[in-house]
């Protein structure tokens, strides 16, 4: 099936609307603004990001993003109805993708049913390595030190029901240096996520983007 902006948006097919989903207090927001930089200089047609929704009121990422203009939505994970909750926010925007950009927590179930391949992530490790439940951030990259990979980078993939397992989009390499340190190859790692990020989105919002099983083809 196309990845490509959703008909039940109803707006002009010029408009590609992005919802940006974040957890925590810690976030920095720095693949929020590369995305959002990318969406005001028109590498990603029709790109818009129409919502950031947040876990935490005081995260730096949440300040950024109100320090930007965006329309802010703070839910919170611990509250019963929050799968419901998370749902309603999402759907009162219409969004063509939704982005996790530091969203640690696994996507509830039903929010995964309810926008089935319309829901990435950026992973700092080339999946399938250096990935699972407590696989973020840091300890990713001291991973790849300790296992001795001489190869890391990152990946945009489309969430599915589990940590780090769904269809891959693309991926960008990064060598591992000697004498790296989590923080320095972390440094590197990070430049690559803000170029690929926005480039999945451009691929997919000029309709480049067809996935076949866990298979996405893209359209030369
Ligand atoms: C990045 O490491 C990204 O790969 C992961 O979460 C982190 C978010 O960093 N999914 P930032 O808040 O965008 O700087």
């Amino acid at each position: 099936m196309p990845l490509q902006p959703s008909p039940s948006a109803g707006l002009s097919t010029t408009d590609f609307r992005i919802t940006v989903l974040l957890s925590g207090k810690h976030g920095r927001g720095s693949n929020l603004a590369a995305l959002h930089e990318a969406t005001v200089s028109g590498l990603i047609p029709g790109g818009k990001i129409v919502q950031v929704i947040g876990t935490s009121n005081d995260s730096p990422a949440i300040q950024r993003a109100r320090d930007s203009g965006l329309w802010v939505d703070i839910v919170d994970p611990r509250s019963v109805g929050f799968d419901d909750e998370l749902i309603q926010h999402i759907d009162r925007t219409k969004p063509d993708v939704i982005c996790l950009a530091g969203y640690m927590r696994k996507v509830p179930a039903l929010v995964v049913a309810r926008y089935q391949h319309r829901i990435l992530n950026i992973h700092p490790g080339l999946l399938p390595s250096f990935a699972g439940r407590g696989m973020y951030g840091h300890h990713v990259h001291q991973a790849v030190l300790d296992y001795g990979a001489k190869i890391s980078g990152c990946t945009v993939h489309l969430i599915d029901e589990e940590y780090d397992t769904g269809p891959i989009i693309l991926q960008r390499a990064v060598p591992v240096i000697e004498g790296d340190t989590a923080d320095s190859l972390g440094a590197r790692v990070l430049i690559a996520e803000h170029e690929a990020y926005p480039e999945a989105l451009r691929l997919i919002s000029e309709g480049r983007v067809r996935i076949e099983g866990r298979i996405v083809h893209i359209k030369q």
